[in-house]
């Protein structure tokens, strides 16, 4: 971080020093303007990045002819992206130092590769299409990396994962603001600045766009949480273990060096893998003795359920086939396909285990856990028989290298209050005694 302060300053002085002679006031403010006035709206996306639409002004600054450059663009980068965050010093002074010259060092490697462009083609008939290219690229590129590498250090998430669940999705987005800055130069430029103006417009519709989305995945994730609540209280198992399952399988997961989308899917599916348990009968479900043959028949269908109810959803359809599956041993005596070894879908195979260690590790209303030890033990007994070897491995390299206590921390709120099955065993043990006015 500090790195960065340091040679974004050492750039900043280097580019002022000395003075440029002349300055266009005009362009140049008109450039931080915008720049501030984008700066004003930030998005703030999952993983802890925090986007505006200030790509699009900067880089109209770095194609501005009529700016001393690097100068202008680099000034611009600087004064225009100070967000309202940073004047109400909610930020440390490092953290907004930082991103001002994070922004420093990407308009000054974008003016960089503008150079570069311009002294190896010239005036080709391509040079603007090349010029735009390039200099998108090396702003996107120093940009993106500094902003990923820092929400990653402070979020204590690996960089590729934050970078799926924040710019990923949003990349098309951010890269159509670069043609867009050069279209908003040369405006300024043959027309006037008044007709740069008019690109606030876009740039807002854009940044419209960056919230809708953000919006939307929020929305996503916390109704699927909730539905995964909802299982969790009638299942009867103590709140969070549909969260916790989750949370170990993406663990997994990541230690299989899983590519993000993948892990999200697996995670996703953890949350949702018994979801088919709403369609099996209450009296079945909450048994508390053993279930006769028809009952585990009965009870067996629950993933055939969840993959029925999941089908429909088209963001829900790729989790199809890990929850279908979540029951299938790895020697195929599992159900409901008897699938074995790699026919099984490798997040089955790993949500089966995340399963297992969960409802080994945590209490449940008619037994005690049993211990992280033992339930290791248990899993390494049955690997090759009902779980894949591969994920058991994962799993103890996993908690060898993060102790048994990673899974322990959960944003869920405390259990506040009795799920079904826990009020049916207290009814039971503890019948109510209607009062005459109860009728
Ligand atoms: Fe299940």
């Amino acid at each position: 971080m500090i790195g960065v302060i340091v040679v974004g300053a050492g750039v900043l002085v280097r580019v002022s020093s000395p003075a440029p002679a002349s300055l266009d006031w005009s362009h140049f403010i008109l450039w931080t303007l915008i720049t501030l006035t984008a700066a004003a709206f930030p998005v703030r996306l999952e993983g802890g990045v925090i986007m505006h639409t200030t790509t699009a002004s900067i880089v109209a600054a770095t194609f501005d002819s009529s700016l001393p450059q690097p100068f202008g663009a680099c000034w611009v980068a600087l004064i225009g992206t100070l967000e309202l965050r940073d004047i109400r010093r909610e930020l440390p002074w490092y953290g907004t130092l930082y991103n001002r010259f994070s922004y420093v060092l990407s308009a000054f490697a974008a003016w960089l590769a503008l150079e570069a462009t311009r002294d190896a083609i010239g005036g080709s008939p391509f040079a603007s299409a090349v010029a735009i290219i390039s200099v998108g690229l090396t702003f996107g590129v120093v940009n993106l990396l500094l902003a990923v590498s820092v929400a990653s250090i402070r979020t204590h998430t690996p960089m590729a994962r934050v970078w799926a669940v924040s710019i990923g999705n949003v990349l098309p987005g951010l890269i159509a603001l670069v043609p867009l800055g050069w279209l908003m130069a040369q405006v300024a430029d043959r027309v006037g600045i008044w007709a740069a103006l008019l690109f606030m417009a876009p740039l807002l519709l854009a940044r419209y766009s960056f919230t809708k989305y953000a919006e939307t995945r929020s929305l996503f994730f916390g109704t699927v949480s909730a539905l995964s609540q909802a299982i969790d209280a009638k299942d009867g198992f103590t709140r969070g273990h549909a969260d916790r399952v989750s949370r170990i399988a993406g663990a997994i997961a990541r230690q299989m060096s899983l590519s993000e989308r993948v892990i999200e899917q697996i995670e996703l599916a953890g949350l949702l893998h018994d979801i088919g348990k709403i369609g099996v009968e209450d009296r079945v479900l909450m048994k508390p003795m053993r279930l006769d043959p028809d009952e585990t028949e009965l009870m067996r269908r629950h993933p055939i359920y969840g993959a029925a109810i999941l089908e429909p959803s088209a963001a829900l359809r790729p989790l199809v086939p890990y929850v279908l599956h979540h029951h299938e041993n790895f020697n195929g005596t599992g159900y409901p396909e008897g699938l074995a070894g790699e026919s099984i879908p490798l997040g089955s195979r790993i949500i089966i285990v995340a399963d297992a260690y969960e409802a080994m590790t945590s209490d449940r209303i008619y037994r005690k856990a049993i211990g992280h030890d033992r339930a290791m033990d248990e899993l390494s007994r049955y690997k090759g028989m009902q779980f894949d070897p591969r994920v058991v491995r994962a799993l103890e390299q996993l908690i060898a290298k993060q102790g048994a206590q990673a899974f322990e921390v959960s944003d869920l709120p405390p259990i506040n209050y009795e799920t079904l099955a826990e009020l049916r065993k207290r009814l039971a043990r503890d019948p109510v005694t209607r009062d005459a006015h109860a009728g």
